[in-house]
């Protein structure tokens, strides 16, 4: 089986983040969307991986690479626009040849992983499964109608009145039966190639399309607010390590990650946290739920609840929560005369000052 990773699309609920890097690149504690999507596609034995990209593939072939650093080997498939999610296996189709294949969105955080769910396809080959999660308001969502033995019976996508429950988790299982679906099918409303359609067209065809059911954990990291959700959520399952350095009047508490030659310097962490590679933290108080990027410095500082990007600073700043500080960002406190509060904020920020 291989894998369709589909990272490209604008990110625009992520901005100003998604204005230097795709959002699929978003640092979860401290490892992007798309390695935690990779890390889960190698549990599910799957190595042959094709991701589609759109307008900045570069940054994400900086991060990734040919992928044998992740022991995966990745093939980049270039989309002009974001034409829709069955527009991209259109596009793929020369490197999924006529394999069976999982597609997987690039922005879609699991935590309790679908391993389970690909064997069950493997051995069982129905032309479709879907993975389905039960959600209180699935409006945002593709939406199934399914019988009692797990079969589709109706998929319809972000529908005002959801005929039930259960919300389509961005991750699909397809044999090469989805081919001919994508080129049956006609762009949506919103203009777009919808793969839901391409699935309900197989439901339409009489083909056997399955679902089951996910309970763990689930998000598309789209907005800051879900980011730092998923983050939280990962933050939980670290388990606690130190290859930095830690000094004699500082304090670990829970589930602490240092990574190397990071410096701790008379602060107090209260895990769960992850202080990245050559970051320095010095009289602040961090955690919890708090991923500090590679390279960060940290100084007369209290944060909770928070991801600070890669080369970012905090100095002097107390009582900084639920925040997203982004890469070589730097917050600190005004000088000793200044009463106002002095801001260069980039494009589509958001501050929210109190009062
Ligand atoms: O997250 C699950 C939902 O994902 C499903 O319930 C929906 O049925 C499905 O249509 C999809 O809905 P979204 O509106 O959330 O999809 P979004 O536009 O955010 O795109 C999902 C991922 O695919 C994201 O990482 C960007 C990428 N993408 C998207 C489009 C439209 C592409 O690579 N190319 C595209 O053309």
């Amino acid at each position: 089986m291989k894998a369709l990773v589909l990272s490209g699309g604008m990110g625009l609920r992520l901005r100003p983040f998604s204005h230097s890097a795709p959002k699929q690149l978003i640092p979860l504690a401290n490892k992007p969307v798309l390695v935690h999507v990779i890390e889960e596609l190698r549990a599910m034995e799957v190595t042959e991986i094709g991701i589609v990209v759109g307008d900045r593939p570069e940054k994400i072939e900086e991060v990734l690479g040919d992928g044998s650093g992740l022991g995966v080997r990745i093939t980049y498939i270039r989309q002009e626009a974001p034409r829709g999610l069955a527009h991209c296996v259109a596009i793929a189709r020369d490197f999924l040849a006529d394999d069976d294949f999982v597609m997987y969105l690039g922005d879609n955080v699991l935590t309790s992983g679908v391993t389970d769910m690909a064997k069950e396809f493997r051995a069982t080959r129905p032309a479709a499964q879907v993975v389905v999660h039960k959600v209180a308001d699935p409006r945002a969502f593709g939406v199934a109608e399914v019988d009692d033995d797990g079969r589709v019976i109706r998929l319809v996508e972000k529908p005002e009145q959801p005929v039930s429950d259960l919300a389509v988790v961005g991750v699909y299982f397809f044999t090469p039966a989805i081919h001919e679906a994508v080129t049956a099918i006609e762009a949506s409303a919103r203009g777009e190639l919808e793969i839901t359609d391409a699935i309900q067209w197989l439901v339409t065809q009489g083909a056997e399309v399955t679902a089951r059911t996910y309970t763990g954990f689930w998000k598309d990291a789209g907005r800051v607010d879900d980011v730092l959700e998923c983050n939280r959520e990962l933050l939980d399952r670290l388990k606690a390590s130190v290859h930095g350095d830690v000094d004699g009047e500082s304090e670990l508490i829970g589930g602490v990650v240092i990574e190397e030659g990071a410096r701790i310097v008379r602060s107090r962490i209260i895990g769960p946290v992850v202080v990245g590679a050559d970051a320095v933290v010095e009289d602040s108080s961090i955690g919890p739920h708090t991923a500090i990027g590679r390279g960060c410095l940290l100084r007369d500082a209290e944060v909770s609840n928070t991801i600070v990007l890669e080369g970012a600073s905090v100095q002097g700043v107390g009582a900084v929560h639920a925040s997203v500080i982004g890469r070589e960002a730097s917050v600190t406190s005004a000088p000793a005369d200044g009463a106002a509060h002095r801001l260069i904020v980039g494009d589509h920020a958001r501050v929210e000052v109190a009062a």
